[in-house]
């Protein structure tokens, strides 16, 4: 083999080499970061540190009724999320659908205590009405919620006054008539935000409603649906 046939080929190599080195290293960093994105939601995000011995009071209200309360009460993260919504936005008016025994309730009245706020929520069943209204007193709320026991398809006629955040948490083909009951009260730049919104409980008409209507802005995360009233 001659020498300039020998040096293309040794130059080649090299080349094919350093190619080899960068492309696995472009390889690794892209893994390493999408390993960190996903380390993102899940290990970043920690549990709520009270500021005040009331607001610790309220948080270990909140783990016993999930330890010992329970029923279909949204997640810790979406408490956490109704709180800081609610708080965020200052809301004043606050208006749940589906009030169980009162875990969504008390982290919406944590941020209307600092608020100024209100919250009316509704129960049909009157044994976790019951147990709701207790978990609203010891939790220093009892001034500031006020649970309409019923079928809150006919109770929610009576409400007149302007709605910060409208939460829907109870029978999930009775979204598209609360909705529809309830939107002309919902103020403009107000929430409606409706839980368990996955490919099999979210109903299509209520869907429909909150995604064709171009004065409403919908998103979905985590099954959960968030609206803004344009
Ligand atoms: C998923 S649970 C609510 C959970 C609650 N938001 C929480 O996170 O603590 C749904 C509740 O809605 C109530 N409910 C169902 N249909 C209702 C209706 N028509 N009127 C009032 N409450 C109703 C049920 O009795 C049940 O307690």
């Amino acid at each position: 083999m001659k020498n300039a046939t020998r040096s293309t080929i040794v130059v080649s190599f090299i080349i094919i080499g350093i190619s080899a080195i960068l492309f696995s290293d472009a390889l690794a960093q892209r893994s390493s970061r999408s390993r960190g994105r996903g380390r993102s939601e899940s290990q970043l995000e920690k549990p709520p540190v009270p500021i005040d011995d009331n607001e610790k009071k309220i948080l270990s209200i909140l783990d016993d009724i999930r330890a010992t309360q329970s029923y279909r009460n949204v997640p810790p993260q979406d408490g956490r999320f109704l709180r800081i919504t609610a708080q965020g936005m200052n809301a004043k008016n606050v208006v749940e659908i589906g009030t169980s025994t009162g875990y969504s309730g008390i982290w919406f009245g944590m941020a209307l205590q600092k608020t100024g706020g209100r919250l009316t929520t509704y129960e049909i069943d009157a044994q976790r009405a019951a147990t709701a209204r207790a978990n609203f007193k010891r939790a220093g709320m009892a001034d500031i919620i006020t649970l309409v026991e019923g079928d809150a398809h006919e109770q929610v006629k009576k409400l007149k006054d302007p709605i910060d955040i409208l939460f829907l948490d109870a029978d999930k083909e009775g979204y598209i008539d609360y909705l529809n009951k309830l939107l002309p009260l919902v103020r403009p730049g107000g929430l409606v935000i409706a839980h368990n919104i996955n490919a099999s409980m979210a109903d299509p008409e209520y869907m429909k409603a909150i995604t064709t209507n171009p004065k409403l802005e919908t998103i979905v995360r985590s099954g959960v649906s968030l609206t803004l009233k344009k």
